[in-house]
């Protein structure tokens, strides 16, 4: 049995380096190597902690609420656990128990599940794909692991379009959701909210094109970049992450919140 899988796997590459050359073939080699350490890599949460988050998945054929935006949706893509560790801590030392956190365009919750292993009052995933909605409503049932602090967590099945943020003191997420436009619309949301409710806000940004972050660096939101070690996937080199601070003058700022 072992000898014939041997085999075959020999007869394969050697048809490989017939058709493509030593050099193609050493390239494509490395290519498959480090797609099956990323697929490792990223069941690795799921693995850990007895959940379903991982996968990369076209949203084209999935039912999404308010359909009108599936054309400015990209794809969902899990963020792994140690740079979701990376983007937060990147936060200045607020009272968690004061803030709401909400991540837009949650996907299967891997964000929520991270961000409950910090004492914030509620957490909150915007998600509009309903396969991926009902999956993060299971994994918070499975989620089991002696480092989370909030339990107050929830999975809005809605387009984000439509999300009206929480009054209070929040901490947005945004793992590159949506396209351009959709994006905007969201951030004119969250900017006229703190305008109408002045109060501690964070956005923490997660994103590669350049025109998406010369926008949302150029709000008029304080901003400063977040260092990231990439250590978790060469893919991920190209990407940066952005934190996005409104911090209200004093006399406006909510009771105890910082
Ligand atoms: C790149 S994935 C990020 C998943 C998760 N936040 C994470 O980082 O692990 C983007 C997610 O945004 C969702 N999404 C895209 N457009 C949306 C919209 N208009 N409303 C709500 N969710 C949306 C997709 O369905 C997908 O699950």
């Amino acid at each position: 049995m072992i000898f014939s899988i041997i085999a075959r796997k020999c007869q394969t590459s050697w048809e490989v380096i017939r058709t493509r050359g030593i050099r193609e073939s050493a390239r494509y080699a490395r290519t498959r190597i480090h797609d099956a350490f990323k697929l490792y890599a990223d069941g690795s949460f799921d693995r850990r902690y007895g959940t379903d988050t991982a996968g990369w998945v076209e949203l084209t054929d999935l039912t999404c609420v308010g359909s009108s935006n599936v054309k400015n949706c990209i794809y969902y893509e899990p963020t792994a656990e140690p740079l979701i560790h990376q983007l937060l801590s990147a936060l200045p030392p607020i009272q968690y128990d004061q803030f709401t956190f909400v991540d837009y365009g949650s996907g299967k919750g891997r964000i929520l599940l991270v961000a409950a292993q910090f004492p914030f009052r509620a957490i909150v995933g915007v998600e509009f794909v309903k396969h991926f909605h009902d999956i993060a409503l299971s994994n918070f049932k499975r989620y089991k692991t002696p480092k989370q602090k909030c339990f107050a967590l929830s999975s809005v099945l809605m387009d984000a379009a439509e999300f009206v943020p929480p009054e209070g003191p929040c901490v947005f997420f945004l793992h590159n959701p949506f396209k351009f436009a959709l994006l905007t619309r969201v951030m004119e949301k969250i900017q006229r909210s703190i305008q109408e409710h002045p109060r501690e806000v964070y956005v923490v940004y997660w994103c590669a094109r350049p025109q998406y972050i010369e926008y949302m660096c150029g709000l008029g939101i304080p901003w400063r970049e977040i260092p990231v070690r990439h250590h978790y996937s060469e893919e991920a080199k190209t990407r940066r992450g952005f934190l996005l601070s409104y911090v209200p003058p004093m006399s406006a700022a909510p009771p105890g919140a910082r």
